[in-house]
């Protein structure tokens, strides 16, 4: 059997039937698009060290105007298109996504769409919690369903050394427990390791979050964007991460729940509930990825170290169909075929889209 692989989007063949309920668009190597992540903003009121350290994101940083940015229609309109070809989560990020102003507006938005089958899409959040105390219930009432909160130590100096934010790790921890006073749970908490910064505050969180209710996250850090100087020997893998928490916690293996969770769970032996280790660098998941990215200006990313975007702000501002936006969206996600974090090492890129613009 011959494959055929397209370079460009325009060259895909046009997809003349809509899809059938249930059905989804797949690319070169067989990923169907289950996920849409939208970042709605570039800005961030933090400056973490590892994605927009105040040397490159400082004062002369130039972010983009609000007139670039796709307004809430234009970014309703792309999910509700992705949503017929096959999109059934759907995550806004950032940047922050709650310095975006009125984002309970968006979510109020895209919580009336419906899947092909007359389903609401999952709608969650990733957020790094300091504004969240104050609008958890509004995301809520708005139809948000689920949230993530970053959070990397629990110690003051380092949580500021970490986020160069001056916000207390109160006002984070506080921002978890509204959001899951508002029923937005369970909630996850991501962590990003890395060696020698607070790696010292592995074992801590996991305490920390023992019996509270919300799934705690490890993340490797990984080589995203250009700014952070990133080196191998930084990485702490997930084995090792179990390892360290396995030493004071008894913890067992939990079977994946669908097919492209990009968390390996392992639950508390003693009932105290679970965590989840999200291996990109050691354990590559790009064979199960889903998940299409659009920026906040419009591009559509198909990989997170993708150096190029394709654009359908021109396409919406326009006056384009539906059938044409549905054309370009299916069109970009068949030629995809990327696989970047299995080839790491292998496949040096100069010029990475920053994870400050794409969300994570
Ligand atoms: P849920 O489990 O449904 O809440 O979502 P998720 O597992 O996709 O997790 P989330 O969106 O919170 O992603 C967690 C982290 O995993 C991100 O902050 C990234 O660091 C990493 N990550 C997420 N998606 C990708 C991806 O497509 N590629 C790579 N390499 N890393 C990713
Ligand atoms: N490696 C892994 N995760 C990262 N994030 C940002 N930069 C990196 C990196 N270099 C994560 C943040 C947050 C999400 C927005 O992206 O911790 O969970
Ligand atoms: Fe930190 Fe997230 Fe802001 Fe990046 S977008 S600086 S990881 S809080
Ligand atoms: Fe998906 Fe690219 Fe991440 Fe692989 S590296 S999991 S293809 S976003």
């Amino acid at each position: 059997m011959s494959s055929v692989i397209f370079h460009r989007p325009e060259d895909a063949p046009r997809r003349a039937a809509p899809l059938k309920p249930g059905e989804a668009v797949s690319d070169t190597r067989g990923r169907p698009l289950r996920d849409l992540r939208i970042s709605v903003t570039d800005r961030c009121n933090f400056r973490c060290v590892y994605c927009m350290p105040r040397e490159v994101f400082g004062k002369d940083h130039v972010f983009l105007p609000h007139s670039a940015l796709l307004t809430f229609e234009e970014i309703t309109r792309v999910a509700r298109i992705a949503l017929t070809q096959g999109v059934r989560k759907i995550r806004l990020t950032g940047g922050e996504p709650l310095v975006r102003k009125g984002i309970e507006k968006l979510v109020e938005m895209l919580a009336q769409l419906r899947t092909p089958e007359g389903k609401p899409p999952e709608l969650t959040l990733t957020t790094n919690g300091s504004l969240l105390a104050r609008k958890a219930r509004a995301l809520a009432d708005a139809g948000l369903t689920r949230i993530t909160v970053s959070l990397d130590a629990l110690d003051d100096a380092l949580f500021d050394r970490m986020s160069d934010s001056a916000i207390p790790v109160a006002t984070i921890l506080a921002g978890i427990e509204a959001a899951a006073q508002a029923g937005l749970k369970p909630v996850k908490v991501n962590m990003v390791v890395r060696r020698g910064m607070n790696d010292q505050e592995i074992v801590p969180m996991a305490r920390h979050f023992r019996h509270s209710g919300h799934i705690l996250r490890f993340i490797e850090y990984m080589d995203v964007g250009n700014s952070n100087g990133w080196r191998m020997d930084e990485v702490v893998t997930g084995a090792e991460i179990v390892r360290r928490i396995g030493s004071e916690f008894a913890l067992r293996p939990v079977q994946p729940q669908y097919r492209g969770e990009v968390a390996a769970r392992w639950a508390y032996a003693d009932g105290a509930g679970e965590i989840g280790l999200i291996t990109s660098v050691s354990q590559p998941f790009c064979g199960n990825c889903t998940r299409l990215r659009l920026s906040p200006e419009g591009q559509l990313f198909t990989c997170l170290f993708a150096e190029q975007g394709h654009d359908i702000r021109a396409l919406l501002r326009s006056g384009a169909t539906d059938q044409a936006l549905t054309d370009r969206l299916a069109g970009v996600w068949l030629v995809r075929g990327d696989h970047y974090s299995e080839l790491r090492g292998s496949a040096h890129r100069d010029h990475k889209i920053e994870m400050s613009y794409i969300g994570g």
